[in-house]
């Protein structure tokens, strides 16, 4: 039975709980520092004319800071005696890139700021944004207000980054962990329709797998032998440049390039939301700014938690 005081015990954790839930604003550097997110956009624009790979470098760093412990900055720590550094974590090691852009990030808003007051977390989060939106696909209002951590952990980057030798239930297990449904699943991996992966991480698939286009499996195998060439590159789909809709069109023709790629078109529960995708550009705009929100909803540190570090790659002393 509840008593009026346990109703309102209830409203009054419920707000809390929402509170702490949606603590980040979009408008939290308005005051502090109106300049910040021009600044960030500038150095990502220009990186990414450089090297059209970078935007998708940079988005997928986002996406390794936030599914290892919250959006907080932790895979950019560099190793020390007390920093577990998720920078050599398989999912990373030799394949995490664009570091020196984050770098370039924070100290162009730092100076622009006159000082330290943008995380480092919230520059992986407008760095993505400004990335897919410089490769000409969706833009979305990005929530800030996150703090830096102060530690790292490789063996939680080991368990919690997907791998991409993961069948279907495994990856929607691996989200859900993270607080993301099926569809969060199959948009956020549209973040393949830009960037390269290594022969390494598909060689497996190019050579052995059932679900696969053999005219694409042969035109794949021709850079990435049975043996050696583990680094050479493939583009995730064939516009890797572009974010368009060619990754969910390629899917549906078995040619997606990873094993957890064309498991979300492999007969099965996921198969809907893909044709809806290639069939709909615009849904996949949609969806694809919706979850990346979420995402970056994950655990942030907010309030007096953390740090603004000084430095990305290490914690302040
Ligand atoms: C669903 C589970 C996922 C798996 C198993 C996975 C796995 C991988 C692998 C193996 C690579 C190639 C890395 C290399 O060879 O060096 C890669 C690249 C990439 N991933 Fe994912 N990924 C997943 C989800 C995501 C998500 C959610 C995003 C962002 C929204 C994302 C963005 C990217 C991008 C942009 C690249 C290309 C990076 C570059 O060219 O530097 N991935 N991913
Ligand atoms: C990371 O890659 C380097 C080669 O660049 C290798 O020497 C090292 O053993 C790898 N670390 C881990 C933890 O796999
Ligand atoms: C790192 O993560 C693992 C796996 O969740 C956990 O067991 C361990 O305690 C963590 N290490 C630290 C220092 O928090
Ligand atoms: C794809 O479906 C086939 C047939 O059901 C199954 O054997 C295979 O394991 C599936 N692959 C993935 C990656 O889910
Ligand atoms: C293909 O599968 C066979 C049998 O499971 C295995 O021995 C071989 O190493 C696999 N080849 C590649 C390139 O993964």
């Amino acid at each position: 039975m509840a008593s009026r005081a346990h109703i309102f015990l209830q409203i009054f954790f419920l707000s809390a709980l929402a509170t702490t839930a949606f603590s980040l604003s979009p408008d939290y550097y308005a005051n502090i520092c109106p300049e910040a997110l021009p600044t960030i956009k500038k150095v990502v624009e220009a990186a990414v004319y450089k090297e059209r790979r970078m935007g998708a470098s940079l988005l997928r760093l986002h996406f390794h800071d936030c599914f290892v412990n919250g959006c907080d900055a932790s895979n950019l720590l560099d190793p020390t005696p007390t920093i577990d550094s998720e920078k050599t974590a398989v999912a990373n090691n030799n394949s995490a890139r664009g570091f020196e852009v984050i770098d370039q990030i924070k100290a162009a808003v730092d100076e622009v700021c006159g000082g330290p007051v943008v995380s480092c977390a919230d520059i992986l989060a407008v760095a993505a944004r400004d990335s897919v939106v410089a490769l000409g696909g969706p833009s979305w209002e990005v929530l800030l207000g996150r703090r830096d951590s102060t530690t790292a952990n490789r063996t939680l980057a080991n368990l919690d980054i997907p791998s991409p030798f993961m069948d279907l239930p495994a990856l929607i297990n691996n989200f859900k962990n993270q607080g993301l449904n099926e569809k969060d699943l199959v948009a956020l991996s549209g973040g393949h329709t830009i960037g390269f992966a290594q022969c390494r991480t598909f060689r497996q698939r190019i050579y052995n797998a059932s679900n696969i286009d053999p005219v694409f499996a042969e035109e794949r195998q021709a850079t990435c032998p049975r043996t050696g060439g583990d680094t050479n590159l493939s583009p995730l789909d064939p516009t890797p440049a572009l974010f368009d809709t060619a990754y969910f069109n390629n899917l549906v023709k078995q040619r997606g390039l990873l094993i957890s790629d064309q498991a979300l078109f492999n007969g099965s529960s996921t198969d809907y939301l893909v044709k809806i995708y290639t069939l709909y550009p615009e849904a996949f705009w949609y969806d694809f700014a919706r979850s990346i929100i979420k995402m970056g909803n994950i655990k942030p540190l907010t309030g007096n938690q953390g740090q603004i570090r000084l430095n990305c790659r290490m914690v302040n002393y």
